[in-house]
C-alpha cells in the first residue's frame, strides 16, 4: 500500500456498527459484543441473513474474477469496501491480472485501521476513509489520483453499500456523481437488499441506532441505480443468479439480494 497521510481514527465500540455485523454474519472474528448481539437480533428475525450476506459476498468475488477477466478492467475503485475477509477484491483480481490496483474505501475507522495492516506491503492498492455521500472527495482525493488512472476505465464498486443511504442523501444522484469521474466503458457492480414487508420491522429495529440505518428497496427502485447503462448478462438479478459457479434453482426465493453489473456508455 502507498504510505498515507492521514492519522489512524478512533474505533467505537459501543455503538453497532454495519461492517462488524456484516463480519459476523460471514463468520469474522472482527467483531465487539454490542455488534454480535445486534447481530443475533437480525438473526433471529430474519433467520437467512447469514446466507444472504455469503451470497452477496459470493457475488462480489465472481463479479471481480468477470471483471478482471473477460471485461479487461484494471482498476477497482471499492466504496463500502468492509473489514478485510476471505477473497477481497485485490486478491480476486491480482489473481486474474497480476496488475490489477485496487483503492478501498469506507467511512468506518475500523476497516481503515485492518485494511492498512492488510494492505502494508502492496503497492498496488490503497485505502483512504471517505464517505459515498461526499462523491466528489473521492473523486478527488490524492491518494485516489496517485493510484487510479480516472481516464481509463474503472470499475466503481458499491457493493451491498447502496442501502445504507437514505432517499433525502440523494443516492442515485450520488451514483451519477462517481460515475460522471469515471470515462466510458467504465463499470458499476452494486448490489442492495431487497424490501420485504414480513421483514421490514424487524430489520429496521435490528439496524436502529446502529452505525447505519438500512434502507431496503424494492427492485424497480434497485434497478434506477443503472438508468443509462448497459447491464451485462443477466442483467439485474438476485445476487444467486449472478454467473453461478453452481446450478442454483431459478425460483429459490430465499436469498432477497440483487445486484448487477453496468456498463458505462
Ligand atoms: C455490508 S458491508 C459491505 C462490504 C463489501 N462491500 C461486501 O459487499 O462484502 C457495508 C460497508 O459499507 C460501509 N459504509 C456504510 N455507510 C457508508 C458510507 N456512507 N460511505 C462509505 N462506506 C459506508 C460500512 O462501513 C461497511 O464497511
Amino acid at each position: 500500500m502507498r504510505p498515507s497521510t492521514d492519522p489512524l481514527p478512533a474505533v467505537s465500540t459501543t455503538t453497532p456498527n454495519v461492517a462488524r455485523m456484516y463480519d459476523y454474519y460471514l463468520g469474522g472474528k472482527d467483531n465487539y459484543a454490542v455488534d454480535r448481539e445486534r447481530a443475533e437480533q437480525m438473526i433471529a428475525t430474519v433467520p437467512l441473513v447469514r446466507e444472504t450476506a455469503r451470497a452477496n459476498r459470493a457475488f462480489l468475488g465472481r463479479a471481480v474474477r468477470f471483471l478482471a477477466g473477460e471485461a479487461g478492467i484494471d482498476q477497482f475503485l471499492d466504496i463500502g469496501a468492509g473489514l478485510p475477509t476471505q477473497n477481497n477484491v485485490h486478491q480476486v483480481a491480482e489473481r486474474v491480472n497480476p496488475a490489477s490496483r485496487v483503492m478501498y474505501v469506507d467511512n468506518d475507522s475500523m476497516v481503515l485501521v485492518h485494511a492498512r495492516a492488510l494492505l502494508a506491503t502492496n503497492a498496488r492498492t490503497g485505502v483512504i476513509q471517505g464517505d459515498v455521500r461526499n462523491p466528489v472527495h473521492i473523486v478527488r482525493h490524492p491518494e485516489v489520483r496517485g493510484l487510479l488512472d480516472l481516464s481509463r476505465p474503472v470499475a466503481v464498486m458499491l457493493v451491498s453499500l447502496m442501502h445504507f443511504i437514505r432517499d433525502e442523501d440523494n443516492p442515485y444522484g450520488l451514483v451519477a456523481s462517481l460515475m460522471a469521474a469515471v470515462p466510458s466503458g467504465s463499470c458499476l457492480v452494486l448490489s442492495h437488499v431487497e424490501r420485504q414487508r414480513e421483514y421490514e420491522d424487524a430489520v429496521a429495529a435490528s439496524y436502529a441506532r446502529a452505525s447505519a440505518p438500512v434502507v431496503a428497496r424494492p427492485v424497480e427502485e434497485i434497478g434506477r441505480f443503472f438508468d443509462g447503462m448497459d447491464l451485462v448478462y443477466p442483467g439485474l438479478v438476485n445476487v444467486r443468479q449472478w454467473r453461478p459457479d453452481e446450478e442454483v434453482s431459478p425460483v429459490d426465493p430465499d436469498v432477497r439480494f440483487f445486484g448487477a453489473i453496468g456498463v458505462k456508455r
